[in-house]
């Protein structure tokens, strides 16, 4: 899928003030992003009322926590082929439909097992929006604009956690996790109405051959009468796209190998540096650091982890084309492994309870304190790092022949890897205690910093074009990889 195809149209509409049209996908891809991040956050607040109305084992309620991630995975998989067959426009309300029937199943489940059927139905909706989402506003977006909207994306991600903090600071004090999990189905009926008005983007009509219908999509999104040029350009990408007609044996063709094993790799350390562990779980960790009411927990989490996601991706969005991607993550890995390794000297020190269970210590101590700040510096440093560039670096390294299907392997890969840790964190606390987990995360910022430093060469500043053909070029690799 050539997501470069109305690139031209970019060149046509000049400095052109955005159309409402534009604005509108601007408002499905804040929504989108809202609805995964909503839905990230929420759990964390939610995890207590659930275990006093259910009574569920620490296995079941690290499933009811982490399969929305594997319905997720599933759907990041199925996306794509979806969004082919049905448009992309159409696949986007399928999902919002599926996630508001998942969260109704939530917000009114009789037992423990309604609720994970729920889980994993809202989990579906969130893994094919999570693709379906972006690609159709890279479609529509002209060039000028393309690059802020899949930032546009991330940062909606994190407002989406903070406003499910939000909602579950102000729930805590009651049994609220119902209303917690219901409400979010509130951004996905929004999609729904945002999406319902809009047309499918041109590139996806040419494709089933409604030019027709293209002309007139291109026409609401320049906001110029004559827009043939554009259509050209996008006709002659997509035949020949078409005449490569790429199966999924050509995404694991040994030329396309480096790439794959950037993308998929980079997808996997993202998760397996603890941060969803973190986001699911502040509430038990802040419990554990000596934070005893529930009110005091959910507004650590809501201000030291919600809060500081938001307000440093935003330094992501400034700097990440100024200095670089490699810079960024240098500093990023970095500091978010320190601040783990300080973390879980933080609970050696403390060793009293398991993050798992909520019994408390006395209050919270300098110890807790010391850790309420580490996870600030921590959530600081994947925020402009970690966070964004990861999804930066998966949508430019594949060439566009095979770019859907390879974002949708990186992007399963991640959501396996999200489980991943979501669904073993309470056990393996119980196993080789919180400490011995935090230092693992650290751990694996250490391996992703040599990763990068290894593997990973510069895109900073190169077209996609110049990406695509490094990898072929050993000389142009190298060059990328001085590059820092
Ligand atoms: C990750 C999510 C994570 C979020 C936190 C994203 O880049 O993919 O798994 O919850 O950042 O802000």
């Amino acid at each position: 899928m050539d997501h470069d195809a109305t690139t031209s149209s970019g060149a046509a509409t000049g400095r052109r003030p955005l159309t409402r049209t534009l604005v509108a996908v601007g408002i499905v891809i804040m929504l989108a992003g809202l609805l995964f991040g909503y839905d990230q956050g929420v759990i964390s607040g939610a995890l207590d009322g659930i275990q006093k109305d259910f009574h569920v084992s620490t296995f079941l309620l690290e499933v009811i926590t982490s399969w929305v991630t594997l319905g997720a995975m599933v759907g990041a998989l199925v996306a794509g082929g979806l969004a082919d067959r049905l448009g992309r426009r159409a696949t986007i309300l399928l999902a919002s439909v599926l996630f508001t029937i998942g969260a109704m199943v939530e917000a009114l489940a009789p037992g423990s097992y309604v609720l994970v059927l729920g889980r994993l139905v809202v989990g579906f909706g969130v893994g094919v929006a999570s693709v379906a989402a972006p690609l159709y506003a890279a479609e529509m977006a002209p060039a000028r604009v393309r690059g802020r909207f899949v930032s546009l994306y991330q940062l909606a991600i994190t407002i989406g956690i903070f406003v499910a903090y939000l909602v579950d600071y102000v729930l805590s004090h009651s049994s609220g996790w119902r209303v917690m999990l219901g409400v979010s189905a509130v951004p996905a009926v929004l999609l729904v109405l945002a999406v319902w008005p809009l047309s499918d983007s041109p590139r996806w009509y040419v494709q089933v051959g409604r030019r027709d219908d293209a002309e007139r999509s291109l026409r609401k999104v320049t906001g110029a009468r004559d827009v043939t040029e554009d259509l050209d350009a996008i006709q002659g990408a997509v035949a020949e796209d078409s005449s490569r007609a790429v199966g999924w044996r050509e995404v694991f063709a040994p030329q396309w190998r480096t790439p794959l094993t950037i993308g998929v790799t980079l997808a996997f350390l993202q998760q397996l540096t603890g941060i969803n562990a973190i986001i699911y779980y502040a509430n038990q960790i802040f419990a554990a650091a000596g934070f005893t009411s529930p009110q005091s927990q959910s507004l650590a989490t809501l201000w030291a982890i919600g809060a500081v996601n938001v307000v440093a991706t935003f330094v992501a969005v400034a700097w990440v084309d100024r200095f670089g991607r490699k810079p960024l993550l240098f500093i990023g890995t970095t500091g978010m492994g320190l601040s783990l390794v300080v973390v879980g000297a933080m609970f050696l020190k403390l060793s009293s309870v398991d993050p798992g269970t909520t019994a408390h210590t006395t209050g919270t101590t300098g110890e807790g304190l010391i850790t309420l700040v580490a996870l600030v510096v921590f959530i600081a440093c994947f925020a402009f790092s970690l966070g964004p560039i990861v999804w930066t670096i998966i949508n430019e390294i594949f060439p566009s022949h095979v770019r859907g299907k390879a974002v949708a392997v990186a992007t399963a890969a991640n959501w396996f890897a999200a489980w991943l840790v979501s669904q073993f964190f309470l056990s393996l606390v119980g196993l080789i205690t919180t400490t011995g987990v935090f230092w693992l995360f650290a751990a694996f910022c250490g391996v992703t910093f040599v990763f990068v430093r290894r593997v990973v060469p510069e895109t900073k500043g190169r077209s996609l074009e110049a990406i695509q053909s490094m990898w072929g070029d050993q000389d142009a690799l190298a060059a990328a990889m001085r590059d820092e």
